[in-house]
């Protein structure tokens, strides 16, 4: 099946040469095509540009878009979109989510709105120590089921692309049994899936006390495991104040680097927790939070191949401090922004919404944030040769927008669903 949209009011992060990220001062230049026809085909972006489109490139095969097939030539297997007043965009990539996870947490919610923190909620045995006793008891079906039902959520809000994170386990059988779900769900969604590893998401209550034996669990027993079953493409360890310390994520990160496991880690989200470096330390694909960056970390993140990842639903839920974002750019550096969709600190995987966080809350320019949540974050999970942006070759995960005035109207109308048809992989999903 190929696709021809025409048409297109503003094809939006078009690329003639794409790049792996978009960094510093480069991120508030987003390019686009007014007037723009985009063709897909082979489940591939083939060509774009501008309208009007020459229909004899359909039948002239040396104008044909460069490898569309011969259903297309003879017009049999070609869906025509006329995208009117509607805006084409690359799907959007979201680098970091927990979202395999068994029933929610609401009651840890009214606490917090009683004035309980996060930490406070952990420490009693809530949080991920509560999501770990729901894991444990659900099935891999259930589990299943539930994931998927997210994951059609994210979908339909404009999401082609995914990373998933193990963590409620803290057990090398629960710890697997969620990898094992993740692998499932990448054979049953259209969205692409990168599955991660995070055996150091919290300390079960049993090993309080005596951290170092856990992270010698971690190390010993669950790295090996999830690498020969080749479960995971990344490690994850939570190194904050309360959970991992850096000595700890510094051994752990040593181990999975053994097993080819490159880190993309939580950091600096709960204080200064030296997260940042041990990230930098191990070329890790990404450290993400960040609420407690200074100049120190932002000198640290600079010039290297890790992408500092910012998660504004986790900061607002939890009602902190943002992340100095403007900072960081102005310093240079390039700048993700994932959901962190999960049942403690961010319930939702909505990433329009966070589209307008990043711009009401971190004063991002809708260019900047856009780059934020596509490229960069298809960076942050090895991904930006295959998609994030509109650039020939790459996969067909595109969104056609509901008619729309202005790409800026996207952050700035929160809070209402603005993607209206969804394509993934070259195929018409909704
Ligand atoms: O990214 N910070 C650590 N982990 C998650 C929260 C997980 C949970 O509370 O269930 C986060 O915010
Ligand atoms: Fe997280």
């Amino acid at each position: 099946m190929d696709i021809l949209i025409t048409n297109i009011k503003e094809l939006v992060q078009v690329e003639e040469s794409p790049a792996l990220k978009v960094a510093g001062s480069s991120m508030a230049v987003l390019n686009t095509i007014q007037d723009a026809w985009l063709y897909i085909g082979n489940g591939r972006i083939l060509d774009f540009g501008k309208m009007p489109f020459q229909e004899e490139r359909l039948h002239e095969p040396q104008k044909k878009p460069a490898s569309a097939s011969g259903d297309a030539a003879s017009g049999t297997h070609l869906i025509r979109i006329d995208a009117s007043g509607r805006m084409v965009f690359p799907s959007f990539c979201d680098s970091h989510t927990h979202l395999v996870y068994a029933g929610s947490r609401e009651i840890e919610y009214i606490d917090k709105i009683r004035g309980l923190s996060y930490e406070e909620i952990a420490r009693r045995g809530g949080g991920i120590l509560n999501s770990a006793r729901r894991l444990h008891e659900a099935s891999e079906e259930e589990l299943v089921e539930q994931a998927l039902i997210r994951l059609h959520e994210i979908m339909m809000l404009g999401t082609g692309a995914v990373e998933i994170k193990s963590g409620y386990g803290l057990n090398v059988e629960d710890e697997l049994k969620m990898l094992r779900v993740i692998k499932r769900l990448k054979a049953l969604s259209p969205v692409m899936i990168i599955p991660t590893f995070l055996g150091a998401h919290a300390v079960p209550m049993e090993y309080v006390g005596k951290q170092e034996e856990f992270v010698d669990l971690v190390i010993n027993e669950m790295i090996p495991q999830v690498a020969a079953g080749e479960l995971a493409d990344f490690i994850d360890v939570f190194c904050d104040r309360g959970f991992f310390t850096a000595t700890d994520t510094d051994r752990i990160l040593n181990a999975g680097m053994k097993y080819g496991l490159r880190p993309k880690i939580h950091a600096n989200e709960l204080d200064f927790s030296g997260g940042i470096q041990v990230g930098v330390k191990y070329n890790a694909l990404s450290v993400d939070h960040l609420e407690y960056t200074g100049e120190d970390e932002i000198r640290c993140l600079s010039g290297t191949e890790t992408m500092p990842t910012i998660l504004p639903g986790a900061a607002f839920f939890l009602g902190m401090d943002y992340a100095p974002v403007r900072k960081m750019i102005d310093a240079g550096l390039p700048v993700a922004l994932a959901s962190d969709y999960n049942p403690g600190s961010s319930p939702s995987g909505n990433m329009q919404f966070i589209l307008s966080m990043a711009c009401i809350k971190y004063r991002m320019l809708p260019a900047e944030a856009i780059h934020a949540m596509t490229i960069n974050t298809a960076y942050a999970m090895g991904l930006s040769e295959e998609v994030g942006s509109i650039a020939r070759g790459k996969v067909a995960n595109v969104f056609i927008t509901c008619p729309i005035p202005a790409i800026e109207f996207m952050p700035y109308a929160y809070g209402s669903n603005k993607v209206e048809t969804v394509i993934l992989n070259g195929e018409i999903i909704h």
